[in-house]
């Protein structure tokens, strides 16, 4: 018999069509809805990228309209949430409120939790505006409650990237923070078939519901070799301390054979189509917080990175010590990742549904052979 082809990782296995976002290796480029990401990163607020993951368009100025306003009817924190939250240890991983935040939010909307009807992948971009919009009150207070702060009401004068940092801080947020943080929502938003969105069309296909699809999405966005990852560059960081010592750290992190977070990816090999349009972003914080020490520390570890391993660095690289300039917590990294990345995995989800199969691969078995069991 001829040996199965089996694929680790599903590396290089194109699984399904999308038509949510393609990204292409080659030109190093990645398209959401055929529109390049950087432009929509410069031109657009997060919303209107939303709109454009969710509907295949970019809003019209009404439809824009409308999305705000369904957006703040949902932003302000769900008491059950909050206490759900609250049951949990203050030292508890944010990755782990959000995601029993999200558990509480689908039982909370219990037409959120109805099974996926293959003939209404409206219904998902229904259930898909509240818990995008429910999503920053949940992240900002997960960092807030490990400070020992209460949570912060939200602000209807305020878009969705400036409301989600006026109700982390609590502050009037500064123009440049605000757009470094919506160009990192918008960068964050989606990528095609990556770990945590292929998750939640497994659990699409076999006709479950939204919320726990989006649930399954959060537990494999947690690791550091897909999301977990910005939270672990800056772990990096800290452990490094400063540029002169990038290359030193480098070499016995190599030498220990660690991988080294925020560097490499499954698909792009010359370099991650989102770092130059975040790393300008993270330039203008740097400029904006005087941390010229922190950049240099950037440079010298990417330098030594790709003259050694030739592996260049991915999104997350930038995006780490971005959040850390704004203020964020290291472990609220990823939770931001998930307010973002919920527009992707429920436009995934949407399309999952419109035309589904069951997703149900095969193994290659390498166990016993059949044999009988012993008499006692
Ligand atoms: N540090 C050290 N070595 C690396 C790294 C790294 N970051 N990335 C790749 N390599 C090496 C790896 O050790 C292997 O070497 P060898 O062939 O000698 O064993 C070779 O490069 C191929 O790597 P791989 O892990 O087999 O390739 P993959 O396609 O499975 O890896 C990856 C993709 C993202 C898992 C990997 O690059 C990695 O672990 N990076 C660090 C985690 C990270 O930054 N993840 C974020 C990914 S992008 C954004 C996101 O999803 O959040």
């Amino acid at each position: 018999p001829t040996e199965p082809d089996v694929r680790r990782g599903l590396n290089g296995v194109v699984a399904d069509t999308t038509a949510v976002s393609k990204v292409d290796p080659e030109s190093n480029s990645l398209l959401y809805r055929g529109y390049p990401v950087q432009d929509l990163a410069a031109t657009q607020p997060f919303e209107a990228v939303a709109h454009l993951l969710w509907h295949g368009e970019l809003p019209t100025a009404d439809e824009l309209a409308d999305l705000r306003a369904a957006e703040r009817e949902h932003r302000a924190l769900d008491d059950a949430v909050r206490s759900a939250m609250d049951l949990l240890p203050t030292d508890a991983h944010p990755m782990d409120d959000v995601r029993t935040a999200l558990s509480v939010l689908g039982g909370r909307d219990a037409a959120g939790t109805e099974l996926l009807d293959l003939a209404d992948p409206t219904a998902t971009l229904q259930h898909a505006v509240p818990l995008y919009a429910a999503l920053p009150a949940v992240v900002t207070y997960a960092q807030r409650r490990r400070r020992g702060l209460d949570a912060v009401p939200p602000r209807d004068d305020l878009d969705h990237a400036a409301n989600t940092l006026w109700m982390t801080f609590g502050e009037e947020p500064d123009a440049t923070v605000v757009d470094a943080f919506n160009r990192s929502m918008i960068l964050y938003a989606e990528h095609s078939f990556n770990a945590s969105t292929f998750t939640a069309r497994v659990v699409a296909s076999t006709l479950s519901d939204v919320h726990s699809a989006v649930v399954a999405a959060v537990g494999a966005l947690k690791g550091p070799l897909h999301g977990g990852a910005n939270e672990a560059v800056m772990h990096a960081f800290a452990e490094i301390g400063s540029a002169d010592r990038a290359a030193a750290w480098l070499d016995e992190a190599l030498a220990a054979k660690r991988k080294v977070m925020g560097f490499g990816h499954r698909v792009y090999k010359r370099g991650d189509s989102r770092v130059p349009t975040m790393k300008g972003a993270l330039d203008s914080l740097v400029a904006h917080y005087d941390r010229q020490d922190l950049a240099d520390l950037y440079d010298a570890l990417e330098s030594a990175f790709v003259e050694r391993k030739g592996i260049y660095p991915n999104l997350d690289y930038p995006a780490g010590p971005a959040y850390h300039l704004m203020g964020f917590d290291t472990e609220t990294f990823t939770p931001l990742f998930v307010a973002a990345r919920v527009t992707g995995w429920t436009a995934h989800v949407a399309e999952q549904q419109s035309s589904n199969a069951l997703i149900r691969p095969l193994s290659a078995y390498v166990g016993h052979e059949r044999r009988e069991i012993p008499q006692p």
